[in-house]
């Protein structure tokens, strides 16, 4: 396992669309592990593999105390959004950028997991927020270009050390 370096706004390839994963092997697996990792390091709730500068749809996403562990979406598609709700989102790839957003309330998604399974996932609330927000990566699509207008904040980095406000 490694800690990715994550590309930063103005990177062109954040901008881009990934592809389908065609097959999950090892070095998907291996991928998503280290994904993983670096979400970790960086205290964020997900992760999507442009960020680490690979265009392939895979998102990684962890809740933490609000959740069940990672969990892996390969070729994610979003089913069904429901609802919507109003909230406050960055991104690692934005460091210390904060903004009001509007994301789905509700989402169920289909994707593969790190075996390779098939799986439907409902989410609500900051879950469903995580999804919309990793889809977007996967789509070229970041969250600075969705917010409301006027509410985007930056945090000096000491402010935040002690905020910890949780980055996607
Ligand atoms: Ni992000």
């Amino acid at each position: 396992m490694a800690i990715r370096t994550i590309r930063q706004a103005g990177d062109e390839i954040l901008k881009k669309k990934s592809k389908e994963v065609e097959n999950v092997d090892e070095k998907i697996v291996e991928l998503v592990e280290d994904m993983i990792e670096t979400m970790h390091k960086y205290n964020g709730v997900g992760l999507a593999a442009p960020q680490i500068g690979i265009l392939k749809r895979i998102a990684v996403i962890d809740l933490y105390e609000e959740g069940d562990g990672p969990v892996t979406l390969i070729n994610p598609v979003i089913l069904k959004e429901e609802g919507t709700q109003t909230v406050d989102e960055g991104c690692l790839s934005f460091p210390n950028q904060f903004a009001k957003i509007v994301r789905p309330k509700k989402v169920i998604v289909e994707a593969l997991d790190k075996d390779g399974k098939n799986r439907t996932i409902e989410a609500e609330g900051l879950f469903a927020q995580a999804i919309s927000h990793e889809v977007d990566h996967l789509n070229g699509e970041v969250f600075v270009d969705k917010i409301i207008p006027g509410t985007l904040e930056t945090y000096n980095p000491e402010e935040e050390k002690k905020d910890k406000k949780k980055k996607k």
